[in-house]
């Protein structure tokens, strides 16, 4: 059973107020999504990793990526949501993995990933017959809103897990899943609506998804620190 990374990364950062998509921003000298790529590229457990972009991206080919050459590869067959992107680049995956291979679904935006975070997640899966997500528990206690902004109850936090990616499953668990439920958020959610329970592995929060603004400078400030 081989290990294959898929990255969606066909989104455009709407939260992170329009403009250039988040995955090229620059994060430390480089676009956000070259770190990203740097750790899965340098898990050698993976067997190669494959980034799905917008069909009409215009920004990839700005950049050099000869860095990861031979451990990357580029589909252009991304979709509205990114669950369709994650279906089209699983489609096109078909002829190069068996049904029984490990997909590594991870956001291009989660770029503080560590290869420790990686290994830790295929470790503790294992031969696991379903597979799972790295997750941390939830700190905060949670407040449900009603539309005039005041708080309709509390959601008590026990046994609540945050989602994060990578999230890996067997090829073809993993395609049947998202084909049946498509709306749905992460991987996870559609193993679950196939009537499977996911393993949570416990990670940590500097694997965060750079979604609003101030993400990146905390994004900027974890990577400095772990140059140091
Ligand atoms: N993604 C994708 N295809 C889409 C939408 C999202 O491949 N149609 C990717 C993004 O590029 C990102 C990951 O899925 O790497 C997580 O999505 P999210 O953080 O929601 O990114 P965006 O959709 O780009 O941001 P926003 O929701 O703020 O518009
Ligand atoms: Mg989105």
């Amino acid at each position: 059973m081989k290990y294959h990374a898929l990255i969606p990364a066909a989104g455009g950062g709407s939260r992170m107020g329009g403009g250039t998509p988040k995955q090229y921003l620059p994060l430390a000298g480089r676009p956000l999504i070259w770190h990203t790529l740097k750790t899965l590229t340098h898990v050698m457990a993976i067997e190669h990793v494959h980034v799905v972009l917008s069909p009409d991206d215009p920004l990839w080919d700005a950049h050099d990526w000869s860095v990861f050459s031979g451990r990357l590869s580029v589909l252009r067959c991304g979709g509205a949501t990114r669950a369709e992107s994650v279906i089209q680049g699983l489609r096109a995956l078909r002829s190069g993995v068996a049904d029984d291979d490990w997909i590594l679904v991870h956001d291009a935006a989660r770029c503080c990933l560590t290869a420790t975070h990686v290994m830790k997640l295929i470790n503790e899966i294992g031969d696991d017959p379903v597979g799972g997500l790295l997750a941390v528990p939830v700190a905060d206690t949670l407040k449900r809103v009603q539309a005039d902004g005041r708080v309709a109850g509390t959601v008590p936090r026990e046994g609540l897990w945050q989602a994060q990616t990578p999230q890996m499953f067997h090829y073809r668990m993993l395609l049947d899943a998202l084909q049946r439920v498509p709306e749905v958020t992460d991987e996870a959610s559609a193993i679950e609506a196939s009537g499977f329970q996911p393993k949570l592995v416990a990670a940590d929060a500097t694997n965060l998804k750079v979604t609003w603004p101030l993400d990146l400078q905390l994004a900027e400030w974890i990577l400095a620190n772990r140059r140091q």
